[in-house]
């Protein structure tokens, strides 16, 4: 399998290092895959049938909270496929002009991979329909009245599409893509599998009982698990013998600041924050944005999921409400 970018602008993002060792941590298979065992077994037996029948896969979306393994997930599929690997994402296809010199470059069973979908420009999503559907594309020669369309025939492409906003996929395009799966939050259990399996890659040993308080402290989600193993690992490395132990892992965790819930000092300082201007109202997401000084899409994607999977926050009609349960945590009653 080749992984490949068609498009270079996060060419140099995924060379450094850290990039480098997320992607070595990637399981390559479904076997090596831990967790998401519903997802697994439905993909396992179209991908089985699909080759079966020589044909290329159903278009794929994947959706759900960022670093739950969705472009792992897409990898493992074409991996699996014994396909080539294509990744571009939906901000760095500006014009439909760069869409069509990517899908004319594919060959018959490539899957190409489109992380952040539902930020593609409509216009571009609209050059996918045709493709998705009937592998055509159509391209306008010309301008004005002497213009003329032309339909050209497209290799049997996959497309895996990653997004944290499903919602807000125009249902036309959504509907396009056979199959659609929502990746859940891992058990602990399933982190701490993970988290063993990445310090064994690393070649760093973890006594069974820091890898369970990291896993407790991970937000259930594997890539900050990966992240905070990391971390630990250097803390160990200075100032222990590099064995990751319960010593070193809640010293590196008091000084990352990471609580017994996973919660950092920027999920603190947020619901605080809300806490003592708002108490227990409504706030809307863009009060909250302007709180904090992030994006609003920040913390719709990167704050608030973990937040309400844990009941700290809850979305209502009109706006926002930080619960009881995260007042009583931050001793805030
Ligand atoms: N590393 C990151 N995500 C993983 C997963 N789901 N299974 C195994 N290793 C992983």
């Amino acid at each position: 399998m080749a992984i490949e970018r068609v498009t270079d602008t996060s060419l140099h993002e995924d060379d450094t290092e850290e990039k480098a060792v997320e992607f070595s941590l990637r399981p390559t298979t479904f076997d090596e895959y831990i967790g998401q065992p519903r997802i697994k077994t439905t993909l396992k037996l179209a991908i089985d049938a699909a080759k079966k029948r020589g044909d290329s896969l159903d278009h794929v979306l994947l959706h759900g909270p960022p670093g739950l393994g969705k472009t792992t997930m897409a990898g493992v599929i074409a991996h699996e496929m014994n396909a080539n690997f294509r990744i571009t994402s939906g901000p760095s296809v500006e014009k439909p002009g760069d869409l069509a010199s990517i899908l004319t470059n594919l060959t018959d069973g490539d899957v190409l991979f489109i992380d952040e979908i539902h930020r593609l420009r409509r216009v571009v999503e609209e050059v996918l329909y045709s493709a998705m559907e009937d592998y055509k594309l159509d391209i306008i020669i010309g301008k004005g009245p002497a213009s003329r369309s032309v339909r050209l025939d497209l290799p049997h492409f996959t497309l895996i599409g990653a997004t944290t906003q499903a919602g807000s996929l125009a249902q036309p395009f959504r509907d396009r893509f056979g199959q659609q799966f929502r990746l859940e939050y891992y058990t602990p259990g399933d982190i701490q599998k993970i988290i063993e399996r990445s310090a064994s890659l690393l070649g760093t040993k973890i006594e069974a009982e820091a890898a369970k308080m990291l896993a407790e402290r991970s937000r259930l989600t594997p890539r900050i698990a990966n992240r905070l193993l990391k971390r630990v690992r250097d803390y160990a490395d200075v100032n222990g013998d590099g064995i990751i132990d319960m010593k070193s892992t809640k010293a590196a965790l008091e000084m990352l600041e990471i609580d017994e819930l996973g919660l950092d000092p920027a999920d603190r300082n947020m619901l605080e924050l809300i806490i003592d201007n708002y108490g227990d109202k409504p706030v809307g997401l863009n009060t909250i944005a302007s709180l904090t000084g992030d994006e609003a899409s920040t913390i719709e994607d990167f704050y608030e999921p973990y937040l309400m999977q844990l009941g700290m926050i809850e979305r209502t009609k009109r706006g926002r409400v930080v619960t009881m349960k995260a007042r009583q945590h931050l001793g805030k009653l």
